[in-house]
């Protein structure tokens, strides 16, 4: 087995020592994972404190919780090693030396520990784990052990633990709520949601089957485990299937022992064979760990051609996007449309998995650019969840589709109503509606940048007429005017206002853009239209009653309309300044204020305003633009992980060259830094995209309209050349940009490709890099 690589520190990550107090963290960092599934970094062993986990993506339950989970699935790591009796772990043994790393360019974990027993022996242990990009239904993982001073007995269980719960809320105390480490998670109430549907052996391989209790969805689970010497024993119980190995192993002598394991669910979209036999036969194709593992690194070799972003002259910087990249990587499944990235993506139980905005807003430039497939099945997830949308909608006494600001596998609103504490009450469910907005507005962009008209035409427009319905039902008139009462724009500190400009200006754009795909699919496509019509009882007279809304609706369309009042009021509410910042560059809020009480004031959570700008440049001028940045960046505490990036991208175009590196570090180190201090719950997804964003469309200033791409870079000081590739209408274009220089290459047979570089047109010819000078 390869050790811990010491190898480019731009493709890993290490931990270093072990420190029991950073292991929460730590098993965030180093989720490995394929789209299809994510399993925490945890200790095989666990320790006192773990907060392991493996998420199946679209295995959601709400039995026994008050709030819809992402399942902590059954775990395929579950492992013990003994020596000479005692069990190595680190509590009962101590820890000499502890490495960690997460190799990123293949998604493997690194683990080596030495561990002292009591009598002074030293016991190397190493581990090697990966969940397979190749086939997303197998999880790998290698253990040896290593006797360092003398001979002994060595014991290697390992197996798949089906007995596990998600947290559920954190009892009030009277009493200060933080805990030592070791006791954090203990004070969780805790919810079922699983119950064993058999386990046992066949032939050699495991399996355990469970089933969740309300959503009645099969995980099975299939364990190989091989070994050379040694005797083996298996187990079954009612809720694990484990295997033991026993060696006599001699001074200096090593054993091994390679685990696959095979996942399968009935929820799989494909409806294959039983998850039973889909489990087992995956164990048996894999063809062992060395043949899985090669398969893994072919399959992220081939990722990284497309996705990767490096920084010439900034290694740190270079880690933190491959590190992001990473993540989003392993964050969706290509294949599977009937899901979605959830906040902390597959890799911890924070937002318990649920899907928001952010998909929409923040994840899919990187997925459209990089992975189109990824991009086009994550919008998938908007139409198979449409049913759910009308039912929102309908309980809301309108027609057509309202997004939940929350959702899950349905699509009904999975939103709680108060902190996890239960002390204080939110409104998002309620009130934060622009999502319906966001999803129409990612449709769009997908369409005009993959030209995919297929999609426009089908799941797309069905979605933007069922939602432009919506609107129509949810604007209310006052005198002359529509207006949208009682809402929360992306900025949540402020709920129950009137008119927010970012939930009304997204709303009219809707509506235009869902009134021209008609006026389009009547042109093009008068079959597909009719078809349509008659599956949702759509009347010809609604497009019309879509732009007549539009225009009716008050919202700031003009491009030089100076500073937006973010919503009716605004102004008037009281200005606090922001006046410290953490060891982190992150503003802290204002003494006496809180996430729940700056109602009264006009300072942001996240852009609003600012973020209206990002989505729309085209919509407003240049000086509007920074008009708007300047007063809003001043008001914004970026208590959202969402928050720094944009604030980089909108700075950026703007000509704030100055605060922008500032913005990105904020953005790029979120996790690595745990800046936002929450980094344990699960890594901030949407940040990592964000952070790709502003790489490449803030720095390498990289934008696509429906007529081509455009480059601009302007480059940090600090930054040599910035290298990525994009994904263009089936080919691949390379761009690596200096400061007063860009080169570029074509990638893929075909016509050649005008570009546009510093405001100046370049062909490129297939295969022929092209060189150009900054103006
Ligand atoms: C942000 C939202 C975001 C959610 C999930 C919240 O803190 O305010 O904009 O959608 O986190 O990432």
């Amino acid at each position: 087995m390869n050790a811990p690589t010491r190898a480019d520190t731009t493709w890993s990550v290490v931990e270093d020592g072990w420190n029991p107090e950073r292991a929460n963290y730590f098993e965030t960092i180093f989720t490995v994972g394929n789209g299809r599934l994510g399993t925490r970094g945890s200790l095989e062993e666990r320790h006192t404190g773990a907060l392991p986990g493996t998420f199946v993506a679209g295995v959601y339950d709400a039995y026994d919780s008050p709030v819809i989970d992402l399942v902590n699935a059954p775990d395929w790591l579950d492992t013990e090693v003994f020596f000479d009796g005692v069990r190595l772990d680190t509590e009962s043994a101590r820890v000499v030396e502890h490495r960690r790393e997460l190799d990123l360019r293949c998604g493997v974990l690194h683990r080596e520990t030495v561990f002292e027993v009591p009598d002074g022996a030293r016991v190397r242990v190493r581990t090697e784990r990966f969940a397979s990009t190749a086939d997303r239904d197998l999880c790998c993982l290698r253990i040896e052990v290593s006797c360092l001073d003398r001979a002994g007995s060595v014991t290697v269980r390992t197996g798949v633990d089906g007995h596990r719960r998600n947290l559920e809320r954190l009892p009030t105390y009277r009493e200060a709520t933080a805990f030592g480490y070791e006791r954090k998670w203990d004070k969780w109430a805790r919810s079922t949601h699983l119950v064993s549907a058999g386990s046992g052996f066949v032939d050699g391989v495991g399996v355990l089957s469970s089933r969740t209790i309300d959503s009645g969805i099969e995980l099975a689970y299939a364990l190989a485990c091989t070994a050379e010497g040694g005797r083996r024993r298996q187990r079954s119980r009612h809720d694990a299937v484990e295997v033991e190995w026993g060696f006599q192993a001699g001074v200096g002598e090593t054993v091994r022992v390679d685990k696959l394991v095979g996942i399968a669910t009935s929820r799989d979209y494909r409806a294959l064979d039983p998850p039973r036999e889909r489990a087992v036969d995956t164990v048996v194709r894999a063809g062992g760990f060395d043949a899985a593992a090669a398969a893994n690194r072919a399959a992220w070799e081939r990722v990284w051609a497309e996705a990767d972003c490096e920084v010439v002259g900034n290694d740190r910087v270079t880690q933190a996007l491959r590190f992001a990249i990473y993540h989003l990587i392993i964050a969706a499944d290509p294949d599977d449309p009937t899901v979605s990235i959830g906040a902390k993506s597959l890799s911890g139980e924070g937002y318990r998995g649920h899907v928001f905005w952010d998909t929409e807003v923040m994840l899919l430039p990187f997925f459209l650019f990089t992975q189109p497939r990824a991009a086009r099945a994550l919008l998938g997830y908007r139409h198979h969840t449409l049913p759910g949308a009308r039912e929102v909608a309908a309980d809301n006494g309108t027609g057509g589709a309202r997004y939940a600001w929350e959702s899950a596998d349905t699509g009904r609103e999975e939103c709680p109503q108060y902190t996890p504490d239960g002390k204080d009450r939110f409104y998002t469910r309620e009130e934060e509606l622009h999502v319906t907005a966001d999803v129409a507005y990612a449709i769009m962009r997908y369409a005009s940048v993959t030209g995919d008209e297929d999609y426009l035409f089908g799941e797309g427009a069905e979605i933007l007429f069922e939602t432009a319905r919506f609107w129509v039902g949810r604007c209310e008139p006052d005198g002359d005017s529509l207006v949208i009462r009682t809402v929360m724009g992306p900025d949540e500190f402020h709920s129950h206002v009137d008119n927010n400009a970012f939930t009304n200006k997204l709303v009219h754009w809707h509506l235009h853009q869902a009134a021209e795909v008609y006026a389009r699919l009547a042109r093009e496509r008068p079959e597909r239209l009719r078809e349509l019509a008659d599956s949702i009882g759509l009347e010809d007279g609604e497009p019309g009653q879509w732009l007549a809304t539009a225009d009716r609706l008050r919202a700031p369309t003009d491009p030089d309309c100076g500073v937006i009042e973010q919503f009716d009021g605004y102004f008037e509410r009281e200005v606090v300044p922001i006046v410290e910042w953490d060891d982190n560059d992150m503003p802290l809020y204002p003494a006496g204020y809180n996430h729940f009480n700056c109602e009264t004031t006009s300072l942001l959570k996240q852009p609003d305003v600012v973020m209206l700008m990002h989505l729309l440049p085209d919509e407003y001028s240049v000086a509007t633009r920074r008009e708007n940045y300047e007063f809003y960046e001043q008001r914004t505490v970026h208590k959202s992980s969402l928050s720094p990036s944009i604030h980089a991208i909108v700075g950026l175009q703007v000509g704030d060259s100055r605060t922008a590196e500032r913005y990105f570090g904020r953005s790029a180190f979120v996790d690595l830094d745990d800046n936002q201090g929450n980094t344990e719950e699960g890594i901030h997804i949407a940040s990592a995209a964000g952070t790709w964003q502003v790489a490449t469309h803030g720095f390498g200033g990289f934008r696509a309209s429906a007529d081509g791409l455009h480059f601009a870079p302007a480059l940090p000081p600090s930054w040599e050349r910035l290298r990525f590739s994009v994904h263009w209408r089936g080919r691949t274009v390379r761009a690596d940009l200096g400061h007063r220089d860009a080169r570029f290459e074509l990638i893929g047979a075909g016509p050649a490709e005008q570009i546009e570089v510093w405001g100046s047109p370049v062909t490129l010819e297939p295969g022929t890099p092209v060189e150009v000078e900054a103006p």
